[in-house]
Formats: C-alpha cells, sequence, structure tokens
C-alpha cells in the first residue's frame, strides 16, 4: 500500500501527520511523493482561514480526475475542516469521491475505516470532539535529532475570531508522567531538541488529577540528560505568568525565544477579541522579558482588520511594534469563520483596506527585522544544523536558540549536531555566518 499525506496548516498538524504515517507504516504502508503512484491520499486539512480552505477544497476536488482514472485510490480528509457537522455535509455533498473523513480527534481510527473499506464503500465519517486520544501511540517522527511532542490538545480560550476551539475541541493536558517518558523515549533515540506543542502550552495542567504546571514541566524536562533544547508553542500572554518566566530562567535548556501573540494593539479590539489582556499588560509583560532576558528573539502574530478596527486602532498596533521591536511578526489578513461570534459583527473592514494596513505593517516589521539581525553581526552563536541545502550543497543550515535562521559553508555535514558560528551578514528572514 503506496501512501501520500497532504499536510496543511500549523506544527500540530504536521505532527497529526507524523502520528498518520505511524499508522500507515505499520500496516505495511510505504509514502511516496508521487501522487500517480498513490493507492491512498490522506489530506490533513486546515480551517484556520479562509484562503488555506481554498487551497484544499481546490487540492480535493483535483483528486476527482484520479479517482476516475484509478477507481481503488483511497481519500482521507481528516483534521480541522472536517471536525464539524456542517463542515462535512457541505464537503460532502459534491464530493462523492471521498472515501473517509476523520477529524481531529478521531484520527487514531484511520487504520479502522481503512479495513472496513475493503469490505464496503463508505463514506465513512468520525469526528467526535468527546473522543478521549489514546495514550501509548506509537509515533514515528520525520527528523531523528529534533521532535515535536504534544502536551494538550484543545483550546479553551474562545478567541472570538478563532475556529480552534470548535474543532480541536475543549483543552486537554497529558499527564506529565507520559510526556516525560516520551521525551526521555525521544533523547534515548538522539533526539536533541523537543518542541512542546499545545493551542495554549502555557495553561498545560488544567484539569489534571495530579497537579502540575507549565512550569513544573520545564523544570522536568530541563533535568533529562542529553537534551539540549526546549521550545514550545503557542503561548498566551494571558497565561504567561511570573512562575513561567522564573523556570524559564532557571531551566537554561528552554530557548530564550518568546513568541507571544498579541493579535492586535488596541484596547477596544482586544476586549472585542476576548483576548483577557489590555495593551498595557502586554507591553509591561515584553518589558518584564526583555530585563529578565536581555538577549531573547521576540516573536508574535498579528491580525489585520478585524471588525470594526479603524485607523486609528489599527495604529496602536503600529505602536507596539515600535516599541517591543519584534524580531519576527507572523501578521494575518482577518478571515472571517463562520460560526466565531467575530463573524457576524456588522462592521466587516473592506479587503482594500485591510490589505493596505498589511502592507503597512509588513513594510514596518521587514526594517525592524532586519535592523534586529543586522545587530547579530560579528557575534558567535550556537546552531542546530538542519543539514545541507539541496540546490547547493556546499551550504548547509541551522537555527539559533532564539530560532533564527544562519546559513553556512561547510564540508562536514553538521545536520543535527551543535555548531558555533559567526554571523557575517544579515537579511531580513534569514542571516548568513562561518563556522568559529
Ligand atoms: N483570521 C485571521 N487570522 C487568524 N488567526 C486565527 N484565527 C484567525 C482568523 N479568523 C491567526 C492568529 C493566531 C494564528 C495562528 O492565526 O493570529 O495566533
Ligand atoms: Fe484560537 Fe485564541 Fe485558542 Fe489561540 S488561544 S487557538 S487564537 S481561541
Amino acid at each position: 500500500m503506496k501512501y501520500l499525506i497532504k499536510t496543511f496548516g500549523c506544527q500540530m498538524n504536521q505532527h497529526d501527520s507524523e502520528f498518520i504515517a505511524s499508522m500507515l507504516r505499520s500496516l505495511r504502508g510505504e509514502a511516496v511523493s508521487d501522487l500517480d503512484a498513490a493507492d491512498i491520499v490522506v489530506v490533513n486539512t486546515c480551517s484556520v482561514r479562509e484562503t488555506a480552505e481554498n487551497k484544499i477544497i481546490g487540492f480535493i476536488d483535483s483528486l476527482k480526475r484520479r479517482k476516475r482514472s484509478n477507481p481503488d485510490l483511497i481519500i482521507a480528509v481528516v483534521g480541522c475542516m472536517v471536525s464539524k457537522r456542517e463542515q462535512i455535509d457541505r464537503l460532502l455533498e459534491k464530493r462523492k469521491h471521498i472515501d473517509i473523513i476523520l477529524g481531529t480527534r478521531s484520527l487514531y481510527r484511520l487504520p479502522y475505516f481503512l479495513e472496513r473499506r475493503e469490505a464496503e464503500k463508505g463514506p465513512f465519517v468520525e469526528f467526535d470532539l468527546d473522543d478521549d486520544i489514546p495514550e501509548g501511540r506509537n509515533h514515528i517522527r520525520e527528523e531523528s535529532y529534533r521532535a515535536y511532542l504534544t502536551i494538550m490538545y484543545g483550546c479553551d480560550n474562545f478567541c472570538s475570531y478563532c475556529i480552534v476551539p470548535y474543532v480541536r475541541g475543549r483543552e486537554k493536558s497529558r499527564s506529565k508522567q507520559d510526556i516525560l517518558n516520551e521525551a526521555k523515549a525521544l533523547v534515548n533515540d538522539g533526539v536533541k531538541e523537543i518542541t512542546l506543542l499545545g493551542q495554549n502550552v502555557n495553561s498545560y495542567g488544567k484539569g489534571l488529577a495530579e497537579a502540575s504546571s507549565f512550569a513544573d514541566l520545564l523544570y522536568a524536562l530541563n533535568e533529562i540528560e542529553g537534551l539540549e533544547r526546549i521550545r514550545y508553542m503557542t503561548s498566551h500572554p494571558k497565561d504567561f505568568n511570573s512562575e513561567i518566566i522564573a523556570a524559564i530562567a532557571a531551566c537554561k535548556k528552554v530557548c530564550r525565544h518568546f513568541h507571544l501573540p498579541f493579535q492586535a494593539g488596541s484596547d477596544r479590539i482586544l476586549k472585542a477579541m476576548n483576548r483577557h489582556y489590555q495593551r498595557d499588560y502586554y507591553l509591561d509583560l515584553m518589558a518584564a522579558i526583555k530585563k529578565d532576558f536581555p538577549d531573547s528573539v521576540l516573536t508574535t502574530d498579528i491580525i489585520v482588520g478585524f471588525p470594526g478596527e479603524e485607523e486609528r486602532d489599527f495604529e496602536d498596533t503600529l505602536d507596539i511594534l515600535n516599541r517591543v521591536r519584534f524580531d519576527n511578526a507572523y501578521t494575518f489578513l482577518y478571515s472571517r469563520r463562520s460560526g466565531t461570534p467575530a463573524a457576524d459583527h456588522q462592521n466587516q473592514v473592506a479587503d482594500e483596506i485591510k490589505r493596505e494596513r498589511l502592507q503597512r505593517l509588513l513594510q514596518l516589521q521587514s526594517d525592524i527585522s532586519l535592523a534586529k539581525n543586522q545587530a547579530m553581526i560579528g557575534k558567535t552563536y550556537t546552531l542546530l544544523g538542519e543539514g545541507r541545502s539541496k540546490n547547493n550543497p556546499q551550504m548547509q543550515s541551522g537555527r539559533t536558540d532564539g530560532n533564527k535562521l544562519v546559513h553556512f559553508s561547510a564540508d562536514e555535514d553538521f545536520r543535527g549536531e551543535m555548531v558555533d558560528v559567526i554571523i557575517e551578514e544579515a537579511h531580513s528572514w534569514s542571516l548568513n555566518g562561518r563556522i568559529k
């Protein structure tokens, strides 16, 4: 059985796709990259913005032709776009070529439905959000030296623009012991960097029988011998408390990279977004981080054109950029997600205004990113090597503790190795260096 997994969306999805691959491999499946060679295609979907959804629908529709020429081809659509009844009905209405549909919490049922598909025609649909995700999953990682590790599923925050709580369900933390066991097993297998995953990792521990917090988890993971780096995503400013800051300060393996999405700079918009903090709180938090971690890397997420955003609200967003001076910002045009409170707002912002604001934001951020990268020139940084470039094998890349991408040339392959480089050249989104 030859399989191809097409993954859209965030790190959580990439990690889910590793799980899907593990299940297919244990059924003696073999990965292929050519669609024509596949017996089964799994589309792992994202519904966070409309642009992603349109791309995914286009891809699913393009599979119709393949199914016509190969009626045995099995098509499974899984993940966020198929975790609500209405979404699934809409998708299936005109797409009879889909065989299996599995929501975010039902992925582990894929082998069961593949078996049933041999006898029955389908389509098979399962998307029960109350499903408990079973522990003890065999989870093969794509890379040998770094790995994702899920610490919690779902989200309880209900930011008013966001579809995630509806498609990934309520927050559920894994037990600390299960997480530590998995981390130790990964490190035994040669993993040097672990990225802890969750929609809101800072609220880890909520509802667990044995009390635990994100800070507790960092202290425990920091003790694992052989582990070099601990990353985590995503944080929520409202939960990023002094206990977490103290834990990071005490735990040298936790990277000094702070990704704290602020989303909008105006108090009025933050309130409408249901973010539970105001701009002064955010600015104070960033000031505290800068004071405790002077060389840290700061990044954020920003939404442009939330309903009701006026020019002065947007200027408040630019103002936060100027005050904090992030190393990088991930910027998104507000996308109306049906079923979320913000989608029903009367005063949606016109597309051309949104786009014009985004341009101004990108220009400002690109100047700041370049200036921050230029300040790294001449200094030494330790990278975790990511291997050689496909197009130019003489060039390799690696990431700093702050997650900055650095290119360098070397004869020896430093993939998965720690290596010191001196930065020689800076661009807005990457750097060049030489081995020290
Ligand atoms: N429109 C635009 N951006 C969104 N995000 C989440 N929902 C939406 C939406 N409806 C962005 C937020 C979040 C990031 C992962 O995606 O900035 O932090
Ligand atoms: Fe969405 Fe807000 Fe939860 Fe992040 S914290 S996943 S933006 S609801």
